[in-house]
């Protein structure tokens, strides 16, 4: 067996997981186009992934409909959808597995043509995604110019929160394990803890501590639902994605890290800055910082990183003590049977970039589990 470290076990809350590899959280705008909710090709793609005692953490789901942004990307704010994740969660606990739903709103990186009555896209403050090659993608596919987003009114904000909290209550109506509160890769949740994103003047706005508090409330909404040993949240500090990027990350992501290290979560999970931007394009930046590395020292619970890892780098951050389990993206669309390959050391698939987003079966549910016949 390879990886040691690895492939022994973890506690996560109340689960007892068997390895750490841990399926990252991956658009793949798959649902019912019309529900927007969930059907059995998806479940049969979870269920591909899932090994006994281990955790998958489901794509990002919007928790409402103004926090839709890409066509295909399923829901948990309707009964249809509930039922359809249901479907996806049975699947994946026949088999053994654990999954938890990651929560999802992305505020400005939307387009009116998904916001109800043609509605501009909500955001903390009305600063458009600007920049080279940065394209919005509208209901029907196409890439145009992002819109300059709506500000919203302070007790939207509160909507929000209710709405983040209503969705935790649907996936556990579904039978998920837990949830993850995406608060990364630029979108709502982020945009209000980056500076340049919230010029808000009330309680959401200003000081770390106020651009810090939605994501603290929403998180601690979530915990009120579900415990907070089910509940994780995903940061992505030094990320570039979607138009996001702090001057100065470590003063704020050192008082999120703390504030969210008092409440006893699941995890903490991180996306590795030299992955930034890897849903987009292949991304390797060089000379970043490591998240994991600079902030593990302000938490004491489970932490979790993703980005770029092999089973060789995975193995040694966790020997090293600066992560308890990797979450493995781009190759786990490629390897059903990842963590099998990893620990026997059998050859890795490549994934086509091209199916990663929208379609049916292809690129999808269609990659081989390893037979034994060289694959790549
Ligand atoms: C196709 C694709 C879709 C992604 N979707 C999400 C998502 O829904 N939520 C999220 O937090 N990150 C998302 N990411 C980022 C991945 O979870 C992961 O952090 C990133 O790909 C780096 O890990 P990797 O190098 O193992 O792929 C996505 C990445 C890819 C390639």
């Amino acid at each position: 067996m390879n990886f040691p470290h690895l492939f022994s076990p973890l506690q996560v809350g109340p689960y007892r997981l068997q390895h750490r590899v841990v399926m990252a959280p991956l658009t793949r705008m798959r649902a019912d186009r019309s529900s927007f909710a969930p059907r059995p090709l998806n479940a049969e793609y979870y269920a591909q992934r899932a090994t006994p005692g281990a955790l998958l953490i489901a794509e990002a789901t919007p928790v409402m409909v103004t926090g839709r942004g890409n066509p295909g990307t399923p829901g948990i704010y309707s009964e249809a959808q509930i039922a359809g994740w249901r479907g996806v969660v049975d699947a994946v606990h026949a088999k053994g597995g654990l999954i938890f739903l990651q929560l999802w709103h992305v505020g400005r990186v939307s387009h009116s043509s998904f916001q109800p009555g043609g509605a501009l896209p909500v955001a903390p403050s009305a600063v458009a995604i600007a920049g080279n090659g940065m394209l919005a993608m509208t209901a029907g596919g196409k890439m145009v110019p992002y819109e300059t987003p709506r500000a919203l009114e302070t007790d939207e904000v509160g909507q929000i929160v209710e709405a983040f909290r209503q969705a935790a209550d649907n996936a556990k109506q579904a039978g998920f394990d837990g949830v993850e509160i995406h608060g990364a890769n630029g979108y709502l949740l982020e945009q209000f803890l980056q500076s340049h994103t919230n010029l808000r003047t009330d309680k959401y706005g200003g000081g770390i501590e106020n651009r810090a508090r939605l994501l603290l409330e929403i998180t601690e909404a979530a915990t009120r639902v579900w415990g907070a040993d089910r509940v994780g949240v995903r940061l992505s500090p030094y990320g570039i994605a979607n138009g996001s990027g702090e001057d100065d990350p470590m003063p704020l992501y050192t008082h999120v890290i703390k504030a969210l290290d008092q409440l006893g979560l699941a995890y903490l999970h991180f996306i590795e800055p030299r992955s930034s931007g890897a849903g987009r394009a292949e991304v390797n930046w060089q000379n970043v910082p490591s998240a994991m590395v600079l902030f593990r020292p302000h938490w004491r619970g489970v932490l979790i990183s993703a980005g770029g890892f092999t089973g060789e780098t995975a193995e040694a951050a966790i020997a090293a003590g600066h992560a308890d389990a990797i979450a493995f993206g781009r190759i786990f669309i490629s390897n059903p049977d990842l963590p099998r390959r990893l620990r026997d050391g059998f050859p890795l698939t490549p994934y086509n970039r091209a199916t990663f987003y929208g379609g049916e079966a292809a690129g999808y549910t269609d990659y081989p589990v390893y037979d034994g016949m060289a694959t790549a």
